[in-house]
């Protein structure tokens, strides 16, 4: 599939989700987390990053609407902007902001001498993209609120060295 030797980020061509399939920050902070796993399966415990399983009739519609299998499909809360980082257990992601927490939150893709900055990107509300998240990345900017995202993990960008296929937090569900 073309997205998946994107150096940095690219567009996906997907439609706006209906409103009524998003579940409110609010309300989503109240259901159980998704565990931020690393590569090995340990698990990195931080308050401020929170994942959450997508809700079964949104899942159902990213399924009929998504160019690439996905295997986790997963809302993001997050309270404070990224420092430089390479994603861990994923290769790339598909991310539609749902509240981007402030005007002009930038996400820079930097080279790995971790200075040269290669792309740099506002992406904005309701607007799908590609992630090459392998690619040291960070966002950029001041939140004055709550950062909200969507994210999907391509099933052919999954990299965890575990047995993730059998772990209910990083499957998805339809029904
Ligand atoms: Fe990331």
């Amino acid at each position: 599939m073309f997205m998946f030797n994107t150096a940095t980020t690219i567009p996906i061509n997907m439609p706006v989700i209906p409103r009524e399939l998003i579940v409110p920050i609010e309300q989503v902070s109240a259901l159980e987390r998704v565990p931020l796993y690393k590569e090995d399966g340990s698990i990195i415990d931080i308050n401020w990053y929170r994942m959450y399983k997508a809700n079964k009739d949104l899942t159902k519609w990213i399924i009929k609407h998504c160019p690439v299998e996905c295997s986790q499909i997963e809302y993001i809360v997050s309270d404070y902007s990224l420092l430089l980082h390479k994603d861990s257990g994923r290769s790339g992601a598909i991310n539609y902001i749902i509240d981007a927490g402030g005007d002009n939150i930038r996400t820079e893709f930097v080279a790995d001498n971790e200075t040269d900055i290669l792309t740099k990107k506002v992406f904005n509300q309701y607007e799908w993209h590609y992630l090459n998240v392998s690619c040291l990345h960070r966002v950029v900017g001041d939140l004055v609120r709550p950062r909200y995202l969507l994210s999907l993990t391509p099933t052919n960008c999954v990299t965890y060295k575990f047995d993730w296929k059998n772990n209910k937090h990083l499957t998805i569900e339809e029904s």
